[in-house]
């Protein structure tokens, strides 16, 4: 039985964190299993917004896929590659930028949304606007059946979806259109209780020392109605809970125990230290282990262009043909 195609791809923002992981990457590494997996470092989405400061972006890629073969994505069952190392996208996108509306992009909630609060660079640029095309390029290159995408990326899957269907009137019936695969994740709170980010400064990371992880966690935000350990708390809205929630197999006693005043947050977080790290210190090994060999991610990434290159270029040549270019 031929499996499912699945592509997904993530922004090289450098060193992962623990909301990466909770958000997405455990779900990549299950459905590794499932269906056929193309995962994709994607650099040139980094440069629609980061184009005035590129210093970062290759050791950014670099720290990504080391995280992403630290966690268990495994290049034996998943093509891991590199978006600028497969040309193909670059010409499919020309190709979809004649045929999408303008006012389909300018209607883009996550387009809105960051022009209206991103202040901090100059979001006016072709290359902003059309993002979402581009990732329709990107799905729809490989046939991909379905995306994992988080709520954010909704939206950019509907449009995918509708640039498809047009492309498909036009020209023949060429492209699938992409289902969402949506699953369970959980939503990890960052030390000061917003959205782990790593802008935010707020994020503890996959690979993380011990030493750290306890001082990260001593910062985290606690309930300031508890001035006694012997008062009682309160775990929910407690960032200290939320964690314990993922990494506590026995929550449901500690969230008793700090609703009775029976456990103080100095121990509680001590413990919760001692989780994080259960977790944390074996990824800090296998890590290191990883880079101890540059070229293993090196050749994960060369080996993966080629096998995504066989077929982009096969799907590239059925739309030209469908085009009559
Ligand atoms: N836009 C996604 C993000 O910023 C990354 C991405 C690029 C992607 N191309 C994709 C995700 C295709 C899923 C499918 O996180």
């Amino acid at each position: 039985m031929n499996k499912k195609r699945v592509l997904s791809g993530m922004r090289p923002t450098g060193r992962l964190h623990l909301g990466h992981y909770f958000g997405a990457l455990k779900n990549w590494i299950t459905i590794q299993e499932q269906y056929d997996c193309f995962y994709m470092v994607a650099d040139w989405h980094a440069l629609t917004s980061d184009y005035a400061d590129t210093s970062a972006l290759k050791d950014n890629s670099f720290d990504m896929v080391a995280d992403w073969l630290t966690v268990g994505i495994d290049p034996a069952k998943s093509v891991i590659f590199k978006q600028s190392d497969v040309a193909e996208h670059a010409e499919f996108f020309l190709i979809l930028s004649m045929i999408t509306p303008l006012g389909w992009l300018f209607r883009c909630p996550t387009y809105k949304e960051q022009i209206a609060e991103v202040k901090s660079k100059d979001l006016h640029n072709f290359g902003f606007l059309g993002y979402p095309v581009l990732q329709a390029a990107d799905i729809l290159i490989y046939k991909a059946q379905a995306v994992p995408v988080g709520e954010d990326q909704l939206a950019h899957l509907e449009l995918t979806r509708e640039i498809a269907r047009r492309f498909n009137n036009f020209y023949g019936d060429v492209l699938p259109e992409p289902q969402a695969l949506l699953t369970k994740t959980a939503r990890v709170p960052g030390l000061d209780k917003r959205k782990m980010s790593k802008s935010y400064g707020n994020s503890i990371l996959i690979a993380e020392t011990n030493d750290d992880v306890a001082k990260k966690v001593k910062t985290m935000y606690t309930d300031p109605l508890r001035i006694k350990a012997t008062d009682a708390g309160h775990p929910e809205g407690c960032v200290v809970f939320a964690f314990h929630e993922i990494f506590n197999k026995d929550c449901a006693k500690r969230k008793e125990q700090c609703t009775q005043g029976t456990i103080g947050c100095v121990a509680c977080k001590k413990e919760l230290t001692e989780l994080i790290c259960s977790f944390t210190g074996p990824m800090m090994k296998k890590r290191e282990e990883i880079l101890n060999d540059r070229k293993l991610i090196e050749n994960t990434l060369k080996e993966g262009a080629k096998k995504a290159r066989e077929t982009a270029s096969a799907t590239l040549k059925e739309i030209k043909k469908a085009i009559k270019i």
